[in-house]
C-alpha cells in the first residue's frame, strides 16, 4: 500500500521510521518531511504545506494513496480529514469537529463536564470584565490556571499563585494587542496537584487500543527551570501509574470520550492523547490532544513490537475490533528520549538562535535500515542538509535520541551515552531526563 504522512518534525520522523518497517507498505510519502526521513528506504519527501487542502487532495489522487496519516494538529483543526474522506481517501486522524477536543479548550471542558470525565473545575468567560470579577473573588492561595480558548502553541496556559500575574495574564490574553496569545474566551481553572503523565490511545470511532504512557519535560532547563518549550525529552514510566489508575483511565476517560463523541455525532478516530494529573490513584484530565505528541512519539513508537500499519489502517476504517492478532503489542521495556536544541531556543525573549552549524553524529544512529534492530536511535526535526551535503541545525528542536532498556535507569544511561557522540555548536540539552 501507499501511505501519505503529513508533517516534518521528530514526531513524523519516528512515525515514518516505524511505518516504513511494515511489509504492507510499498511507498511512504511525507509532506513536507525532513532530510532524516528522506534516508529511510521506501520514503520520499514532497514539497508543500500540511494545510494546503487542494494540494493534499491532488497528491493523494495522483499517487494513488491508500491511507493518509496526519502528524500535527493544524491540518486536523482545519478539516484536512473531512476534505479527504469526502473524496473517498482513508485517513488516520479526526474530523474537524472531533478535533475540537484539542482546538477548543471550552468545548473540551464542557464535554468532560457533560460526560462526567474527571477534570479540574473551571469557569468560562467571553467577557473580560466578568472574568476579572470572578478572578477577584478567587482564593489565589490555592492557585489559578488561566487558559486561552484557541490553539496557542503551548503559550496559552498560565498556572500561578500570584494575583498580579493572574490579572496581567487575563488582560494580555483578552485585551493586549501586543500579546502573541489572543482569545475571545478564557477558562479560569482550579489548580491540580500531583504528578503529570500522558496516556495515548489509537481510536476508530468506537473502540481503542492503548499506545502506552509517557512523561515529558516542558521547561528548557534542568530541574524544570526556564521558559516552556515544545518538549525537551521524556520517558515511558514503568510500574506507574498503577494498574488501578490505568483501568480507571481506560474506562472513565478513553471509553467515555468514544461513547460521548459518538453520541454527539462526531465519532473520534485517530490518536487520543490525554494529559493527566495523577494524585494517588486519582487521575484528572488536564487536556486532550487529538494527535501524537512530540517528543512522546519518539518515546512510544520504539516500544511498539511489530507492525503499526495494520492497526492504523483498521482504525481509519472503524475496524479495530476485527484486527485480532495483528493489533499492536507493546514491548515490556522502557525508553528515554532526550532532545537537543539550538543555542538560544526557545527564544521567547527574542534571543536569536544559533543556526546553520554542522551536526556531527555516528551514521548508524539514524534509523536508515528498515527493521534494523537497535536499542538507540536518533530522530531529526530542525535539521537539514546544506548545499555541501552536511547536516546542519535549522530549527529550535534539532534532533532527539531515544534509548530502550528493560529498566528506566538503563535506558537513561544508554540515551546519555548515545548523546555523547552527537554534537553541534551551541547545542543544548537537559541532563536530568528520566532522573
Ligand atoms: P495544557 O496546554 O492544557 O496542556 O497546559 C499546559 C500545562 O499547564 C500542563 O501540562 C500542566 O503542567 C499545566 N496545567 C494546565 N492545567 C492545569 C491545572 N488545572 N492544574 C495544574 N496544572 C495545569
Ligand atoms: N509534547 C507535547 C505535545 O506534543 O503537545
Amino acid at each position: 500500500m501507499k501511505i501519505l504522512l503529513l508533517g516534518s518534525g521528530g514526531r513524523e520522523h519516528a512515525m515514518a521510521w516505524k511505518m516504513a518497517q511494515s511489509e504492507m507498505v510499498e511507498n511512504l510519502y511525507v509532506l513536507p518531511g525532513n532530510d532524516g526521513m528522506a534516508l529511510l528506504p521506501k520514503v520520499s519527501t514532497l514539497f508543500g504545506s500540511v494545510t494546503d487542502i487542494p494540494l493534499i487532495l491532488k497528491t493523494s489522487k495522483e499517487l494513488g494513496i491508500d491511507l493518509v496519516v496526519i502528524g500535527p494538529e493544524n491540518p486536523l483543526s482545519e478539516g484536512v480529514t473531512d476534505a479527504l474522506e469526502e473524496k473517498g481517501v482513508k485517513v488516520f486522524g479526526p474530523s474537524r469537529q472531533a478535533a475540537q477536543l484539542e482546538s477548543s479548550k471550552v468545548f473540551s471542558k464542557n464535554f468532560m463536564v457533560e460526560y462526567d470525565i474527571p477534570t479540574a473545575k473551571a469557569l468560562s468567560f467571553d467577557n473580560y470584565d466578568e472574568a476579572k470579577a470572578a478572578m477577584e473573588k478567587w482564593d489565589i492561595t490555592q492557585g489559578i490556571v488561566i487558559k486561552a480558548d484557541e490553539l496557542a502553541a503551548g503559550k496559552g496556559v498560565v498556572v500561578t499563585k500570584d494575583r498580579v500575574e493572574a490579572e496581567k495574564t487575563l488582560f494580555d490574553f483578552m485585551k493586549n494587542p501586543d500579546c502573541t496569545v489572543k482569545t475571545k474566551r478564557v477558562l479560569l481553572e482550579e489548580m491540580l496537584t500531583g504528578k503529570e503523565v500522558s496516556a495515548f490511545a489509537i481510536c476508530d470511532g468506537e473502540n481503542f487500543i492503548s499506545l502506552g504512557y509517557a512523561c515529558d519535560y516542558k521547561r528548557v532547563g534542568n530541574g524544570d527551570t526556564g521558559p516552556n518549550t515544545g518538549g525537551m525529552g521524556g520517558y515511558s514510566p514503568k510500574n506507574w501509574p498503577s494498574d488501578t489508575t490505568k483501568s480507571f483511565i481506560e474506562e472513565k476517560v478513553f471509553k467515555t470520550v468514544l461513547r460521548g463523541m459518538k453520541e454527539m455525532g462526531m465519532p473520534f478516530k485517530g490518536i487520543l492523547f490525554a494529559g493527566l494529573m495523577v494524585e494517588g490513584d486519582n487521575p484528572k484530565v488536564i487536556e486532550f490532544n487529538v494527535r501524537l505528541g512530540d517528543p512522546e512519539t519518539q518515546i512510544l513508537l520504539p516500544l511498539v513490537a511489530g507492525d503499526l500499519v495494520p492497526t492504523l489502517y483498521s482504525a481509519a476504517q472503524g475496524k479495530l475490533s476485527e484486527l485480532g492478532s495483528q493489533a499492536i503489542k507493546l514491548k515490556n521495556e522502557t525508553s528515554v528520549h532526550i532532545v537537543m536544541t539550538s543555542g538560544g531556543y526557545p527564544s521567547t525573549d527574542g534571543t536569536k538562535m544559533d543556526l546553520g552549524n554542522t551536526i556531527d553524529y555516528p551514521q548508524e544512529l539514524l534509523p536508515n535500515e528498515v527493521g534494523a534492530s537497535r536499542n538507540n536511535y536518533m530522530f531529526l526535526a530542525g535539521a537539514k542538509k546544506n548545499e555541501a551535503g552536511d547536516l546542519v541545525n535549522s530549527g529550535g528542536r534539532v534532533l532527539g535520541v531515544t534509548a530502550l532498556a528493560s529498566e528506566l535507569e538503563g535506558a537513561r544511561k544508554l540515551a546519555y551515552e548515545t548523546l555523547k557522540d552527537v554534537s553541534f555548536k551551541g547545542a543544548h540539552w537537559r541532563t536530568d531526563i528520566g532522573l
